[in-house]
């Protein structure tokens, strides 16, 4: 019969490689509990009108990438592409303001872009998503960034670069956007057709194009920094002077926009040289108006989210994720089977992870399971020893053996595996 394999870009996570994703998840617990955030899980669908408010209807993801269905009941639902917008609509539906000024939340898990995969981009793909909400002072600017450079690092990942930039507000914004339209027209020929069309739509988003001659044309437009009204300005010089207190080395990129349009103030992003050309491991800003346009009241937030499988594949390859077992019980004969088949499973309710086969096969071809299953210990024993009434323990690395006594088997065998 013809196989069915996994849709493009969705790809599986295999044992080998979860324990990677199962430290790193553990690492980024660790780092945000010291900074005070809180986990929140949240529905990977949502209507879809909850992205195309946030993200922005002009946007590559909402325009083109979104996995968009109608429910049965002819409600437009989403996959989500990213967590901020999932998590400030439950922020507000939970009334989470009212009990607390400043509300520090993570989430971690999978989002959904249709994009054409390549290295390093695929249609599914695991975000760790921070958002904090209710301070609007460069102190929580760079305070989050620091965050997500210090759980980089603890992570092992050093060989990257922080950008940073501000996008204004809504007072200085729009002066740049005309600024970069006036700079457009007549250049539209060395644009993309998205690129004529985003001058009308989302002029801001030619600075996104990967199209060689979009990129070549922007390069030369006016700088947003130049721009900016005196708060953004006071505010992102705070922010780099903070920065700078917390030693945390970062280069301005005034070209910088990021590919979602609620960012206000500070936006940054975090690149590496391993990647090719999906370059990005970790990105985010500060979106003032965001939950007031998800019908929240007037709070500002700031978060960022890190890609899960971009920065697996930046790490070096371990082989820590071996697959390990305390005991293997090697039993010849009916009788020995039925004893090791009891005492593997009593044994695995002490958290000791124990195995045998139950083929009864020659001692020869047991030991080289155990050696397979990269087994501590061997337990063997078979009519004999059962007559005899003690178990022969194996060290399978050391090769020492001992004797145990049958009738007190349990107990000592925990001893001595817990002891290694
Ligand atoms: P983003 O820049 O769209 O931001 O995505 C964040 C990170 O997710 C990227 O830097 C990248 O590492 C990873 N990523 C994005 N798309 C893909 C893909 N197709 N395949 C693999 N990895 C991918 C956001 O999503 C914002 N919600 C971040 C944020 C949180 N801003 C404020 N709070």
């Amino acid at each position: 019969m013809e196989k069915i394999t996994a849709i493009r870009g969705f790809k599986d996570i295999l044992p080998e490689d979860t324990g990677v994703f199962w430290k790193i998840e553990s690492i980024a617990r660790s780092v945000f509990d010291s900074f005070g955030f809180r986990e929140i899980r949240v529905p990977i669908m949502e209507k879809t009108d909850l992205f195309k408010r946030s993200i922005g209807e002009t946007t590559d993801i909402v325009e083109k990438e979104m996995y968009t269905f109608s429910d049965r009941d002819n409600e437009h639902i989403t996959l989500r592409p990213e967590a901020t917008a999932s998590v400030i609509r439950a922020y507000i539906e939970h009334n989470m303001f009212a009990s607390e000024t400043v509300t520090k939340l993570f989430t971690i898990g999978p989002m959904f872009r249709r994009e054409r995969p390549q290295r390093g981009r695929f249609r599914q793909f695991n975000q760790i998503d921070v958002e904090l909400f209710g301070e609007n002072k460069p102190q929580s600017d760079a305070e989050i960034i620091f965050m997500l450079m210090h759980f980089l690092k603890r992570v092992g990942l050093l060989n990257v670069q922080l950008e940073i930039n501000s996008l204004g507000c809504p007072a200085c914004r729009p002066d740049f956007s005309k600024a970069v339209v006036a700079f457009l027209q007549g250049s539209e020929k060395n644009l993309c057709p998205d690129c004529q069309r985003r001058i009308h739509t989302n002029p801001l988003r030619v600075f996104d194009c990967k199209v060689e001659t979009c990129a070549v044309t922007i390069a030369s437009a006016p700088s947003i920094l130049e721009f900016l009204c005196l708060e953004c300005n006071d505010h992102f010089e705070h922010v780099k002077a903070l920065l700078h207190d917390l030693n945390t080395p970062f280069i301005t990129n005034a070209r910088m926009v990021r590919g979602l349009d609620y960012y206000t103030r500070t936006a940054f992003e975090v690149k590496t040289n391993d990647l090719g050309a999906q370059n990005a491991i970790a990105g985010g800003g500060r979106y003032n108006g965001l939950v007031r346009d998800l019908g929240g009241p007037e709070i500002p937030g700031i978060g960022f989210a890190v890609g899960f499988e971009r920065l697996v594949s930046c790490l070096p390859a371990e082989d820590n994720n071996k697959f390990k077992m305390d005991l293997f019980i090697a039993a010849l004969g009916a009788k020995a089977q039925k004893m090791a088949f009891h005492l593997t499973n009593q044994l695995r309710t002490h958290d000791i992870s124990a195995d045998m086969d139950f083929a009864d096969k020659s001692l020869k071809a047991q030991l080289k399971k155990a050696d397979k299953f990269n087994s501590s210990f061997a337990l063997i024993f078979g009519d004999k020893e059962i007559e005899e009434k003690q178990v022969l323990l194996r060290n399978m690395q050391t090769k020492e053996q001992q004797n145990i006594p049958l009738d007190d088997l349990v107990n000592p065998l925990i001893k001595i595996i817990k002891e290694r």
